[in-house]
């Protein structure tokens, strides 16, 4: 199936033998993993769109035992698929060939939290809702969630630097890591696990992992900077009449509840429909073209309410809004959430699904979604458009009973070139992964491309890490 759909060759890699497998169980003692039905769900990805035939997964539970690993395959030219909780949405998770899968599933402890500044170490393989709650039993909360948070692990999200829902508040991960311990291809072990708000001593090299999907360097431990947990939450849902009601209901969501201001998604009414179709959800307001999710996180529940209602009554006096509701209570927050939340589940239902993330100037962002509709017509089943507005990022998805080349060659290159003609990103914040890689310079220049490919070679000169991702092949 992969390789159908995406052609490319096995690089010259050695090739696992009973010799290999025996100094791993050396590394790992009964955590070397071969049992084909065991290995099934680690080789195809969330979106069953990928898949590799990797014959060996392996469990370490420590930075040495990483170490001891890499620098064991790096010698033997053996190449080696990082894997977190294998929710990526773009291929770059699963092995292409034969990698050997490195899974953080078992680096799940908690190594520090400091109560009055809000740091948080941990490694990699800790699950992020197993993390919210941790922090949150002592009065903080993590700076990222997304949909993904019951399996995704933190290295993953930092990995590819996720970005999520809370992403309109407290920025990307770039800002709220404050250091990261990562082994290197050949087994060094990178300690910059520091947990500084400043430290401008010479180059960030954090920030060079933040992002990299596993090419550079498996991430081991995460030092994060949490957020007081808020005394308030509101959270509205709100339909619009079109689309630059809902533009103009988030520039006056931004005067009239800046400080408070969590998160500003939207979907349309498409969404709506695949949400209560797949997933038996029910919308708690009227039919409308656009939905939007409206959060506010702040420290006096009496002062949010007010503020929020005289911005309701402005947006519905202005016409911008025909219907909404409010929550305030945990379980119908929760419930709100999920409409928005659950979408991706509700498309991969749907059939096979064409996913875009994109990043464009706010104003344009739904002019792709119409413009899709129009050129596809009965090709697609459903197109449709929802995401993270606040931050400019659209999510486009189209599904289809069942994958089709004339689709595809009706979506693509046109999607990444409508993007590059506003100067938009190709990835938002997927990452570029196995599906993506060959798009990379609809959004970055040439010479950024050659400092990149310079990069990888010189972290990883033999290209063991994660091969076939996020770069493009060297011709
Ligand atoms: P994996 O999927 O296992 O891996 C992802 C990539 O990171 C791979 O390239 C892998 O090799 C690499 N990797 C993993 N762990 C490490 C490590 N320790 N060291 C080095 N490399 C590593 N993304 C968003 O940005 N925003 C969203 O709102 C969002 N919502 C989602 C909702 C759903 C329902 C799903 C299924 C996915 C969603 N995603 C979202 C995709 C997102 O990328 C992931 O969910 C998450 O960040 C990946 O974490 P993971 O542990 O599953 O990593
Ligand atoms: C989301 O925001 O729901 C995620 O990024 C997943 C998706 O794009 O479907
Ligand atoms: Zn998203």
């Amino acid at each position: 199936l992969t390789r159908e759909r995406y052609p490319v060759q096995r690089l010259p890699f050695s090739v696992v033998s009973e010799e290999d497998l025996a100094a791993f169980e050396r590394i790992t003692p009964g955590r070397v993993v071969t049992d084909p039905e065991e290995l099934e769900a680690s080789n195809v990805d969330w979106l069953r769109t990928v898949r590799g035939c990797s014959k060996v997964l392996l469990k370490p539970r420590t930075t040495e035992e990483v170490s001891h690993i890499l620098r064991y395959c790096h010698e033997r030219n053996l190449a080696v698929n990082p894997q977190g909780g294998n929710t990526g949405m773009v291929g770059g998770s699963v092995p292409v060939f034969d990698e050997i899968i490195l899974s953080t599933a078992l680096m799940n402890q908690v190594i520090s939290f400091h109560g009055v500044s809000g740091i948080l170490v941990c490694q990699a393989g800790c699950i992020l809702e197993e993390l919210s709650r941790y922090v949150e039993e002592r009065d903080f909360i993590m700076p990222l969630d997304l949909g993904a948070k019951g399996s995704c692990h933190i290295g993953g999200n930092v990995a590819t630097n996720a970005g999520g829902l809370r992403f309109l508040r407290y920025g990307s991960l770039h800002g709220t890591v404050l250091g990261l311990e990562v082994v290197l291809a050949d087994g060094t072990v990178l300690n910059c696990l520091t947990s500084l708000r400043k430290d401008n001593t010479g180059y960030d090299l954090k920030q060079l992992f933040i992002g990299s999907e596993g090419t550079l360097g498996v991430i081991t431990a995460v030092s994060i900077l949490c957020p007081p947990k808020p005394r308030a939450v509101n959270v509205a849902f709100l339909g619009c009449p079109g689309f630059a009601e809902v533009l103009q209901t988030f520039s006056t969501c931004k005067g009239m509840l800046g400080e408070i201001l969590s998160a500003f998604e939207f979907m349309d009414a498409e969404c709506m429909q695949l949400v209560g179709h797949h997933l038996g959800l029910i919308s708690p307001v009227q039919e409308s073209p656009f939905y939007v999710l409206i959060e506010t996180s702040g420290s006096r529940a009496g002062h949010d309410a007010e503020k929020l209602s005289s911005f309701l009554e402005h947006v519905l006096d202005f016409g911008l809004v025909t219907d909404g509701t409010l929550a305030t209570d945990q379980r119908r927050v929760k419930m709100l959430w999920a409409l928005r939340e659950r979408i991706t589940e509700a498309l991969s239902r749907d059939g096979c699904v064409y996913k875009y993330d994109i990043s464009l100037p706010v104003e344009r962002l739904y002019d792709l979604v119409s413009d899709l509709r129009a050129r596809l017509g009965p090709k697609a089943k459903h197109v449709v458009g929802y995401g993270h507005l606040g931050d400019g990022n659209l999510h486009l998805n189209v599904t289809a009973e069942a994958f089709s080349a004339s689709l595809l060659g009706a979506l693509e290159p046109y999607v990444y070139e409508w993007t590059a003609g506003q100067r938009g990103s190709v990835s938002a914040e997927h990452g570029l992964g196995f599906k993506k890689k060959d798009v990379l310079s609809y959004s970055k220049p040439p010479a950024a491309l050659q400092l990149m490919q310079q990069l990888k070679a010189l972290l990883d000169p033999k290209g063991i890490l994660n091969p076939y991702k996020t770069l493009p092949a060297r011709a």
